[in-house]
């Protein structure tokens, strides 16, 4: 979605700012709480007395710090690469999210994606205090209860269940009205919210009537194809419904604002450094299975060392921590020794098992002006809302894009089941999400106009993270691969998402608004093979990567973690973000990954207790 250039936008960054605790320079950590020792002559020696260290300030660090440092006995040091979110604009007004600066970026790309004609693609991760919560497009879905059962399964521990993670989704959310003061009744179910939590979720809080009035007539006129799901993160996700989103009072909330908050940022026994880059974990000098050390700079020259008495906690994110893993040779003792890693650990899964969902982005002309190139296309509209949100916290600016999720099943009897094995979590996860969306969508270029689009996404397991063999230096950006489009299944699942998006916007209730496919999206409906290409040639990745420090059973000979985030083989070190999760989520990861962050400080508090 096009937006006009940020230069536009001139606020007084001061209006915005909220004092925030964090420390820029090594040399500025309060020296009185800490025994600085020299080592050598470049680096430095921290060495914190009773200390838990915690890397990075991201979605999942930002919770596992927070509830840490609920205990005013243990001190904990954040270790962040990226900067301050404080005053970022664009990470707070909510429909500026894909103005997000470079600045806020890791700037990764993936490797030649053979299921997608050798494109190499950029692939986002947020380098900055809240990590990818503070540059995500905000959507709040919990996956289906098949997802956490999956997980139960697959490592032996009732207690990643959904029934049991539930509780856990509650103390992260705090449900909040949304920025339209509208009720929600008949839009969501409040039985299945959290009320009392940390993070805000809503409801959107600008209408768009005439596509929202659509999509509810669809799910009326045509139930059985198109049944309406009240709540969409009560377990079971099937049907269409309405969006919620990591926002709160027009503004975005992340785990940098929510978790990290003033009120949590100010506790004396935290410390957060940022701009700090985290290159290995280090073993103590008794035992080589022990880890009790972090190797991080400031400037990727000089390098500074410091201890934890506790644990080291790796929440560096699906790409952060194997990467951080690897460069300490922890991973496949065979590809660290063909690059000259020494091997710490062999532990052949770190980096495997990376998966990611591949998104379509398909563009529909709409004969309505009530969509968002209402102001995307109009400056003088843009400055107009900009200053509604300014001074009023409403208008079309307090929402992200979609306004419902559908969520299908391919049919059982699908031709793709004769040769590939279900890869969902069970009868009740779907394969496919359409997300419909009042305007067109962000990387479609498009004349002047009026649109309606509607995202596709599916599964696709099966890639890796592993260090450039040709400069393996930690610094160095590691390999992503998410092999998107590498198995015919999602091919054959992305075919049936956009069919299905067509068949949904050709239902009557769309018959006045919708008056046909862009060019490219009618090109790519003539045929199967067209179809191909298009989603071949114009897809990208939706930044929900997973699995690649997955946990498993204690017994499995595979994983990286056990059922409780241990690394396993080795103690001293815990890993808490999304990369352990087995599979990924029929849905988006933030909240996923928010309730396994929940999950994981109460094990780590439950085994210091
Ligand atoms: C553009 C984008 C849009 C998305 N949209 C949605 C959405 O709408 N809904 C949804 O549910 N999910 C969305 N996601 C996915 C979701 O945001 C992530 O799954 C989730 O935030 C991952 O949390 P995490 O804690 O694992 O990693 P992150 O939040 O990425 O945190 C990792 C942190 O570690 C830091 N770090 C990494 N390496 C190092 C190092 N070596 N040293 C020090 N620090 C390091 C990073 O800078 C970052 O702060 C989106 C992601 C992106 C990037
Ligand atoms: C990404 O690129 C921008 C400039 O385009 C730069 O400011 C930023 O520091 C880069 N991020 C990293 C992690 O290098
Ligand atoms: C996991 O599911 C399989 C297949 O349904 C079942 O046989 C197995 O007992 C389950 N394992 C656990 C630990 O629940
Ligand atoms: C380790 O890597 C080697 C070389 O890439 C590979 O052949 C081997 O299968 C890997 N080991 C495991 C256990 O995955
Ligand atoms: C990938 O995950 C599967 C379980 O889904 C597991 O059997 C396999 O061993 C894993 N591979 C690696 C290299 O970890
Ligand atoms: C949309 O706006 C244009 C120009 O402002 C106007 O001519 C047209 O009638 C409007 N269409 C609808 C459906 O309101
Ligand atoms: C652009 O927005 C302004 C302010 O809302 C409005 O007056 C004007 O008619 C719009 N222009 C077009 C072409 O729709
Ligand atoms: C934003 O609001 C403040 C007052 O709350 C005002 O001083 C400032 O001019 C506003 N900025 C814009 C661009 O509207
Ligand atoms: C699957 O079953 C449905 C009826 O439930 C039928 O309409 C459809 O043609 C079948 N598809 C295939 C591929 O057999
Ligand atoms: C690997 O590192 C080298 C040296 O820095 C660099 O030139 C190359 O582009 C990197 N490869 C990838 C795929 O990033
Ligand atoms: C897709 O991309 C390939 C090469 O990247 C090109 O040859 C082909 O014409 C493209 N097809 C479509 C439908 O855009
Ligand atoms: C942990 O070490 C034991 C004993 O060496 C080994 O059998 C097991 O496979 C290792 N676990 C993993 C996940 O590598």
């Amino acid at each position: 979605m096009p937006s006009p250039p940020l230069a536009l936008i001139f606020l007084p960054f001061s209006v915005l700012a909220r004092a925030v605790q964090v420390y820029e320079d090594v040399s500025q950590l309060p020296t009185l709480s800490y025994d600085f020792v020299v080592v050598g002559g470049r680096a430095s020696h921290l060495c914190l007395g009773s200390a838990l260290t915690l890397f990075t300030g991201g979605t999942a660090g930002g919770v596992v710090t927070n509830r840490l440092t609920e205990n005013p006995s243990w001190s904990v040091l954040v270790l962040e690469a990226g900067p301050s979110n404080a005053d970022v604009l664009e990470a707070i007004v909510p429909l500026l999210v894909f103005d997000i600066s470079a600045e806020y970026s890791w700037n990764y790309s993936t490797t030649p994606q053979s299921g997608m004609n050798d494109a190499v693609l950029a692939y986002s991760r947020g380098h900055i205090l809240g990590g990818s919560s503070s540059t995500n497009a905000m959507i709040y879905t919990r996956g289906s209860r098949d997802d956490f059962d999956r997980f139960a399964n697959i490592t032996g521990d009732s207690g990643w269940s959904w029934d049991n993670m539930l509780p856990y989704f509650f103390k992260n959310e705090k449900w909040t009205a949304p920025a339209d003061g509208h009720s929600g009744a008949g839009e969501f179910d409040p039985a299945v919210h959290g009320h009392n939590g940390v993070n805000s979720v809503s409801l959107s809080g600008y209408p768009w009537p005439a596509s929202d009035t659509r999509i509810i007539q669809t799910t009326k006129d045509l139930p059985n194809e198109w049944a309406f799901v009240l709540d969409m993160n009560a377990g079971v996700n099937l049907g269409v419904g309405w969006l919620q989103s990591t926002i709160g009072d027009g503004g975005r909330s992340s785990s940098a604002t929510s978790y990290l908050g003033p009120q949590y940022i100010s506790r004396p026994n935290l410390h957060i450094l940022v701009n700090a880059q985290v290159s290995r974990v280090l073993q103590s000098t008794e035992n080589s299975l022990h880890f009790n050390a972090v190797e991080f700079s400031q400037d990727q020259t000089t390098l500074y060392t410091v201890t934890a008495s506790k644990e080291i906690v790796l929440s560096a994110g699906a790409i952060g921590t194997p990467h951080i893993l690897l460069n300490s040779g922890i991973g496949n003792k065979t590809t660290l020794e063909s690059i000259g890693i020494s091997t710490v650990l062999d532990l052949p899964s770190v980096g495997q098992n990376f998966s990611d969902q591949p998104v379509t982005s398909n563009t529909w002309f709409a004969s309505s002006n009530d969509t968002l190139e209402s102001f995307t296309q109009n400056t003088t509209a843009f400055e107009e809302d900009l200053v509604q949100w300014n001074e009023t916290r409403t208008g079309p600016l307090v929402d992200t894009v979609a306004t419902h999720l559908v969520y299908i099943r391919l049919e059982s009897n699908s031709t793709i089941f004769e040769s590939f094995e279900d890869p969902s979590a069970g009868p009740q996860a779907p394969h496919i999400e359409l997300s419909l969306n009042p305007g067109a969508g962000k990387l479609d270029v498009t004349p002047a106009g009026h649109f309606f689009s509607s995202t596709n996404a599916i599964v696709s397991p099966g890639g890796s993270i592993t260090l450039n063999a040709s400069d393996p230096n930690p610094f160095n950006a590691p390999l992503i691969d998410p092999a998107l489009f590498t198995s015919e299944f999602d091919i054959f699942a992305m075919k049936i998402a956009i069919l299905k998006s067509e068949e949904f916007l050709s239902a009557s209730a769309w018959k006045d608004y919708i008056i046909g496919p862009v060019d490219v999206l009618a090109a790519a409906l003539v045929s199967d093979a067209a179809l191909e290409a298009y989603i071949r040639n114009t897809s990208i990745p939706a930044s929900h990567c997973v699995g690649s420090a997955a946990m498993s059973a204690k017994s499995a000979n595979w994983g990286v973690v056990d059922p409780d985030l241990r690394v396993k083989n080795a103690t001293g070190l815990r890993i808490v973000d999304a990369s352990v999760m087995p599979f990924g989520p029929s849905g988006h990861t933030q909240a996923p990954t928010y309730a396994v962050a929940e999950r994981g400080s109460d094990l780590i508090k439950a085994s210091w207790a």
